[in-house]
């Protein structure tokens, strides 16, 4: 496994591994790796033949309030976990190196998917996501780059990007991984008290609950998601953020679940801010 910083010498190595034929897969990750990351790494190594993925915490999605300065970094940690799951090559660049002091070039995918959800809450987030992720595209030149159904508006805005700007390049979308609560593994429960982390799983829990229920026959997005709020606001040390059904094509809002929809939440727990997902008529094999 090779660790390299600077795009140049990524650009050299990825040219001769194409030279001998291989498919690149690339996971792009901001690193503080867990076993949601893991098995994108382990999907990669099934589809391609050489796997690279970048560590890299992107400062340009983060917004002025939010978590930049003390999200997780573990590099060392993260470098191991890399070894033994069989990655080739780790990108782990400096802020500089991706952004120079006058960068202004940025990539947006507008209108309603950008626009609601995570976009409506976190204003520019998912520009600040679009650009690092063509930059990699265009730095990495994978084949397939896989990403994790938990972010479930960043892949399909990713997909949208990639459909529109013509990258050409798989995208392959991999289910949530839980922790054995049901709680979907994220770098940022490292944040959460003890307290808070065992109440963590209610957030799965309503999403269990509103499954059971449309599986029973309920189709009315106010009960569905009335059935999530309530098993979170049992505990006070919740706020919630958002609680939304979507349409999973178009991303409209939904009154009546009547095609494969989006059931996603996000919520405080204490100062954290959590998300989460099940698709409604559709495929949750997590
Ligand atoms: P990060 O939060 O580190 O996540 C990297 C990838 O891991 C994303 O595709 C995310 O959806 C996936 N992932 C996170 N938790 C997961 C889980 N529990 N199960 C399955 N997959 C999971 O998402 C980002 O970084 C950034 O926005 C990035 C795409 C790297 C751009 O900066």
């Amino acid at each position: 496994m090779i660790i390299l910083e600077k795009i140049e010498d990524v650009r050299k190595k990825i040219k001769k591994i194409k030279e001998s034929g291989k498919r690149i897969g690339l996971v792009p990750t901001m690193g503080c790796l867990h076993n949601g990351h893991l098995s994108l790494i382990r999907k990669a190594k099934e589809i391609s033949d050489y796997v690279v993925i970048s560590i890299f915490v992107n400062p340009k999605q983060f917004g002025p309030n939010e978590d930049f300065d003390k999200y997780p970094r573990t590099f060392e940690r993260d470098v191991e976990l890399s070894k033994n799951e069989g990655v080739n090559l780790i990108f782990h660049p400096s802020v500089d190196e991706m952004y120079e002091k006058s960068f202004s070039t940025f990539v947006e995918v507008e209108g309603r998917i950008s626009q609601i959800l995570c976009g409506a809450r976190r204003i520019g987030h998912f520009k600040g996501v679009a650009t690092v992720v063509s930059k990699l595209f265009n730095i990495v030149t994978p084949d397939f780059a896989i990403f994790g159904q938990k972010d479930a508006q960043q892949c399909i805005i990713i997909k949208k990007m990639v459909r529109e700007l013509n990258f050409p390049i798989n995208i392959v979308v991999s289910p949530t991984v839980r922790e054995d609560d049901g709680v979907a593994m994220s770098s940022r429960n490292n944040y959460l008290s003890k307290e808070e982390r065992k109440a963590a799983h209610l957030i799965y829990d309503g999403l269990k609950d509103a499954l059971n229920l449309y599986d029973r026959g309920e189709t009315s997005s106010l009960e569905l998601k009335k059935a999530v709020e309530d098993k979170i606001l049992s505990s006070p040390l919740f706020n919630i953020d958002y609680v939304e059904i979507v349409d999973l094509e178009t991303y409209e809002l939904v009154e009546k679940v009547e095609k494969q929809s989006l059931l996603a939440v996000a919520a405080f727990l204490g100062s954290t801010r959590l998300i989460d997902n099940v698709i409604l008529g559709g495929k949750n094999d997590d």
